[in-house]
């Protein structure tokens, strides 16, 4: 499935996601920074990314966990309403020309 990503430094690239791993384990083991250091358990938003507005009205809302974390990590990070913790971008709604963008390292 193939992901645009916008870098930290603004290059874009396309990126083929792995369609049994969320989106979080791809970005993390393809160098984009992204730490993952919870592996998915929604407690260290290092997974932080922002999705273009476009896809961001196509998936499913966060949940209320989600939702929890981001505005968790909203005290020291620029959390945008397109914001997503990429670990819930799970292969199921991976769609393909999904764009996201690297939020800035906290
Ligand atoms: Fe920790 Fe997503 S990997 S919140």
């Amino acid at each position: 499935t193939a992901v645009r990503v916008k870098d930290r430094d603004g290059s874009e690239q396309t990126l083929d996601a792995a369609e049994t791993t969320p989106l979080m384990e791809t970005l993390r083991d393809d160098g984009y920074g992204i730490e993952g250091t919870c592996g998915g358990a929604m407690s260290c938003g290092t997974c932080h990314v922002y999705v273009s507005e476009a896809w961001a009205a196509k998936l499913p809302p966060p949940s209320e966990d989600e939702k929890a974390m981001l505005e968790a990590i909203s005290d020291f990070a620029e959390v945008r309403p397109t914001s997503r913790l990429s670990c819930q971008i799970l292969p199921d709604i991976i769609y393909d020309g999904l764009e996201v963008e690297i939020a800035p390292q906290a």
